[in-house]
């Protein structure tokens, strides 16, 4: 008798086991990785909740059965090395000073040569040139500091920092095609490609602060706020000092109403993929997330991982329906408003997303079997694009060496251990914001 209802409890155990791992893997879909958490590293919460993209959040216990897991805590994960300085066999200026390119405005020639000796072909450190004048003559910006800093040799400054109409051609797909996700067209057709960014023809679309002319109201220099969603903000009373700048960059879950006084009101740049959108209205409803920020100033800039991301913006742009894929038959203007225009959208470049992995962000994850799914977190992909753009940037939520003192966002309502994934490298880019405040590009809200 007893044996017998062990038996069935055993069973049932199993049976429930097995539901939450198929409801896992199908609200995942094949493409989507951002659950995959990194093994505890010894001194940290054991929480598996990933502070950007937080699929997990609602599945905390259930992702202990992903199968990435059970298989995937490898022993390289867990002895991982403490923050490191970033990239330092990153390669010194290759590409400035590269003959050939005068004349021409766009340019895929950079360095003579793709890869080091020891560089694997899929690291890619050669990227497309663009030369864009530069939108002010600030004598007290991040472009004239860098020279005198230990970034010097690391910070392109002809990079796109975003894909427009132009970019488009056989050869370009060819050659990013060999770089996946973020950093690349891999996976992604040429039609899909060339029906989306013929509609990013304008210059609002290659340009990250397109109205810097309507704004500048005499100043010499850009001042950017770039707004993470760590819970240092939480009663920082910094709101208003954030709507002070003339650009107010925003990520993912930012919830902003009923949290104006720490983190300001305004948002004039979302940067966000579909796939962290889609995650965030999923598990942030319940703390007042709705969506985008919907303001006559807000640009949408995509960071794109997927086709999915080329069909949405396709979408918006056009106001028309989703054609195919997750978000097959979705209205856009659900997300971005009835006043949605192709000039309010932009897409960062592969180009410049593979050029933060490799330069900045260029993790031991990449030595890894995950080199695939990893990339810098949308939040450091959207500081990183401020630092390009911006004279001065001002960056607040964002990590720091201290970050366990607070919950992992200022929304949270009650306390959340920030939790480390396999797919970003959250101590390194703590490591990068501290290293570039102590070198004066930018300056890092902390608490001490
Ligand atoms: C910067 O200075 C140069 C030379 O004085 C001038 O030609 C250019 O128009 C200026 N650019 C801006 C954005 O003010
Ligand atoms: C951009 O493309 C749209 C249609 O795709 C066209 O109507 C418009 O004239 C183009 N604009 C420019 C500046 O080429
Ligand atoms: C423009 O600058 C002037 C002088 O600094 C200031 O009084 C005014 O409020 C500014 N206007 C706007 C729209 O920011
Ligand atoms: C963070 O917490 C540690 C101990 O938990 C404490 O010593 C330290 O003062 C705290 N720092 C801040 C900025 O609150």
């Amino acid at each position: 008798m007893a044996l017998q209802r062990r038996l069935v409890l055993a069973a049932l155990t199993v049976g429930s086991l097995l539901c939450i791992y198929i409801l896992c893997v199908n609200l995942e879909g094949p493409l989507s990785w951002s659950v995959v958490p990194l093994s505890p590293v010894p001194g940290t919460s054991s929480s598996s909740r990933d502070s950007e993209e937080p699929l997990d959040r609602k599945r905390h216990g259930a992702s202990t059965f992903h199968p990435e897991i059970s298989t995937g805590t490898a022993p390289h994960e867990t002895t991982r090395a403490p923050p490191t300085p970033p990239a330092p066999q990153a390669p010194p200026t290759r590409q400035q000073g590269v003959p050939g390119v005068s004349g021409s405005r766009t340019s895929t020639r950079g360095p003579t040569q793709a890869t080091g000796p020891t560089e694997p072909p899929f690291i890619g450190d050669t990227y497309m040139t663009e030369d864009i004048p530069p939108q002010t003559n600030c004598s007290d910006g991040v472009g004239t500091r860098v020279a005198t800093t230990e970034f010097a040799g690391r910070f392109l400054k002809r990079v796109p920092v975003l894909q427009w109409a132009n970019h488009v051609s056989p050869e370009q797909h060819r050659r990013l095609s060999n770089y996946p996700g973020a950093h690349g067209w891999g996976g992604l057709d040429y039609k899909t490609l060339e029906e989306t960014l013929s509609v990013l023809n304008s210059s609002a679309n290659r340009q990250l602060l397109d109205d810097w002319s309507e704004r500048r109201n005499g100043s010499e220099c850009i001042r950017c706020a770039v707004v993470g969603n760590g819970g240092i903000l939480k009663d920082s009373r910094k709101g208003k000092e954030i709507d002070g700048h003339h650009y107010v960059f925003r990520t993912n879950g930012a919830v902003i109403e009923g949290f104006e006084q720490d983190v300001g009101s305004r948002t004039t740049h979302y940067t966000f993929s579909t796939n962290t959108l889609m995650n965030s209205m999923r598990s942030y409803a319940g703390v007042g997330y709705r969506g985008p920020p919907l303001s006559q100033e807000t640009r949408y800039v995509f960071l794109p991982d997927h086709d999915r991301d080329y069909l949405l913006v396709k979408a918006a742009a056009t106001h028309t329906a989703v054609g195919r894929g997750p978000e097959r038959a979705k209205d856009p203007t659900r997300y971005f408003g009835e006043d949605v225009s192709a000039e309010k959208l932009k897409m960062y470049h592969p180009d410049f997303i593979r050029y933060l992995r490799n330069r900045f962000l260029r993790s031991n994850a990449l030595k890894t079997r995950y080199k695939n799914i990893y990339r810098p977190s949308t939040g450091a992909v959207m500081l990183l694009a401020a630092l390009h753009a911006c004279d001065q940037v001002s960056a607040y939520g964002f990590m720091t060496p201290d970050y366990k003192n607070y919950s992992d966002h200022y929304y949270d309502s009650s306390y959340h251990a920030v939790g480390f994934f396999i797919n970003h490298d959250l101590r390194m880019e703590m490591s990068l914001w501290q290293q570039l405040h102590q070198a004066g590009l930018m300056r890092l809200y902390m608490h001490q």
